[in-house]
């Protein structure tokens, strides 16, 4: 081998190559070829490299109440606030003023978002799936240029499912799986970086859909769990593409200001 090809990369290479990785500039944090989207949620970041990889599905799970609408909540609101990224939430769970309501109490004020043109908030009835709805969405994310989106939940619109127009009879396990592979194949359509949200059956991880950790690149799991310390909720990150994820699970803070993730002490 040629001594210029076996030569060490210089300093000054060493030193742009430290700069990427410590970049925290407003498109992501790039690394290893993975552009990638920080959350902005307190102490989660560093659990997935520095943030979620661009365009990719992250599934947020757990039981009622576990705050996995906050979770969604904070990764669109710190997306505007922080990175200059603007974001659309659907719903199908809550109401549009209850959201803005929920959100208020930790300082987000979604409805100057809304105005700003850098957010908007789509609530459907769950019976009202169709077409019209995904054009909406579509024409919507493409109006305010969105970078990031939230779906909350998969599992009311799952459960609801046999009642719009995709199914005209009673839907069985396969067709809910297929109708929520449907649903997520769809929405990658926006080119925006996605939180689904969907609940799990009590002790049990798995989603009432049963398939949608599957589709999903991403999974973060919510959970009532105490660690003998102050918080009553514990956050795993259970599986995370092109990621090396940290595998432990955090106590988690439902704070004045936000989430936050605490580290294992
Ligand atoms: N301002 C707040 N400060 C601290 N904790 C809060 C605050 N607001 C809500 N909570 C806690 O968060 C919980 C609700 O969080 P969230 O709505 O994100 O849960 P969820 O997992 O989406 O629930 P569901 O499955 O019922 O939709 C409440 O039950 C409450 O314990
Ligand atoms: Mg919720």
């Amino acid at each position: 081998m040629r001594d210029s090809l076996k030569k060490k990369p210089t300093q000054s290479f060493q030193k742009n190559k430290l700069q990427i990785k410590e970049s925290n500039n407003k498109e992501g944090f790039y690394e290893e070829g993975v552009t990638r989207i920080k959350t902005g949620i307190g102490g989660f970041d560093k659990l997935v490299q520095g943030g979620f990889p661009i365009l990719s599905n992250t599934l947020v799970c757990g039981t009622f109440g576990t705050g996995k609408t906050i979770f969604g909540l904070e990764f669109i609101y710190r997306g505007i606030t922080e990175y200059n990224e603007n974001g659309i939430i659907i719903s199908f769970e809550v109401r549009k003023e209850d959201l803005i309501q929920q959100a208020k109490m930790f300082g987000w004020y979604l409805e100057e978002l809304e105005k700003q043109k850098k957010l908007k908030i789509l609530c459907y009835d769950v019976l009202k799936i169709n077409n019209l709805m995904f054009e909406e969405i579509k024409r919507v994310s493409s109006e305010i240029n969105a970078k990031r989106m939230l779906f909350d939940s998969l599992s009311e619109v799952s459960l609801n499912m046999g009642k719009n127009i995709h199914v005209d009879k009673s839907p069985d396990t396969y067709s809910i799986q297929q109708f929520v592979y449907y649903l997520v194949h769809k929405l990658r359509e926006l080119k925006t970086t996605n939180i689904f949200i969907s609940d799990t059956l009590g002790a049990e991880d798995y989603t009432k859909d049963t398939v949608s950790e599957f589709i999903c690149d991403n999974i973060v799991q919510l959970k009532f769990q105490t660690m003998g310390g102050p918080y009553s909720r514990i956050l795993l990150v259970r599986k995370a593409r092109s990621t090396k994820n940290n595998e432990d699970i955090h106590p988690l803070e439902i704070g004045k200001t936000g989430m936050v993730v605490h580290d294992l002490t």
